[in-house]
């Protein structure tokens, strides 16, 4: 990563606090997400980790604070504006339609994409049509890269945890985002599922260039993917940078690092 392209940032928090009812969830946090980084955001259970995600991608708004993406500050962001802008995202406990098979769930990221309404589909099927077969080779692709062939045509219910979270990158991959949220993205893997999925996110960042900020436990892993990492304790930031300056910073190990999780 050169040091201009750095200094593109993608997402930048400012002063960002979030309450809910009794709870302040984040309290006056700020970063800045630089584009094509994969930054981690760490700390123990109930720090504000998934909270800082629903933020960025809309589900919650900012008590106070200002959220800039892109250049601009934004005001009141739903998520479906946050996907159209080009931000997807994985979930701590997979959201994925379990009663349907893997390529119909990948197939629903691409929602956003699909120009044609059943009503154009009726008046001009041959474009329609060949749509359809636009995304269903977009899905294909997906279904490749993740190497989910096998299960292409099993219903996402019956597959081992593992295997939904790797589903559910697809969903979110086939929205073609600038900015991927990953939530735990290697909760309940075994060692090589977790390697997999390390592949699978460092390709698609220095690939596609895709920004993405995950969360996630395993220390490891952050050491070896990402590019800077966020430390958040109770809500509040304490500690940011490269992965071995946070993993030496004693405010990191007394919070976090040097207790069990
Ligand atoms: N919708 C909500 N309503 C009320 N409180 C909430 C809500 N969402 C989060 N919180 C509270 O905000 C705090 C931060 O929660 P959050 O889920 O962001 O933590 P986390 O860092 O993701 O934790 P974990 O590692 O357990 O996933 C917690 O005290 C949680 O109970
Ligand atoms: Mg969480």
């Amino acid at each position: 990563m050169s040091e201009s392209q750095a200094d593109n940032i993608i997402l930048g928090f400012d002063n960002v606090s979030i309450s809910f009812g009794a709870v302040t969830a984040l309290t006056q946090v700020s970063f800045e997400v630089p584009e094509h980084e994969v930054v981690a955001i760490i700390g123990p259970n109930g720090a504000g980790k998934t909270t800082a995600l629903n933020v960025i991608n809309g589900v919650y708004q900012p008590t106070q604070g200002t959220i800039t993406y892109k250049g601009e500050v934004r005001q009141g962001m739903r998520p479906h504006q946050a996907a159209v802008q080009g931000i997807a995202r994985t979930f701590q406990n997979v959201a994925l339609f379990k009663g349907m098979n893997t390529v119909d769930n990948i197939m629903t990221g691409r929602n956003l994409k699909m120009k044609s309404n059943l009503l154009m589909q009726g008046l001009y099927w041959g474009p329609a049509q060949r749509e359809e077969i636009a995304h269903r080779q977009a899905v294909e692709k997906i279904i490749d890269f993740l190497e989910i062939e096998s299960v292409r045509k099993t219903i996402v219910g019956r597959l081992p945890f593992g295997l939904q979270k790797r589903v559910e990158l697809g969903r979110a991959l086939a929205a073609e985002p600038d900015m991927l949220l990953l939530d735990e993205p290697m909760a309940g893997m075994n060692l090589e599922e977790k390697e997999d999925m390390c592949r699978f996110i460092l390709d698609v960042n220095e690939e596609l260039g895709t920004t993405i900020v995950l969360i996630e436990h395993d220390m490891s892993v952050v050491m070896d993917i990402s590019d800077r990492v966020i430390v958040l304790e109770y809500g509040r930031k304490i500690s940011e940078g490269k992965p071995d300056a946070v993993r030496n910073d004693q405010k990191v190990i007394d919070a976090y690092l040097g207790v069990p999780h």
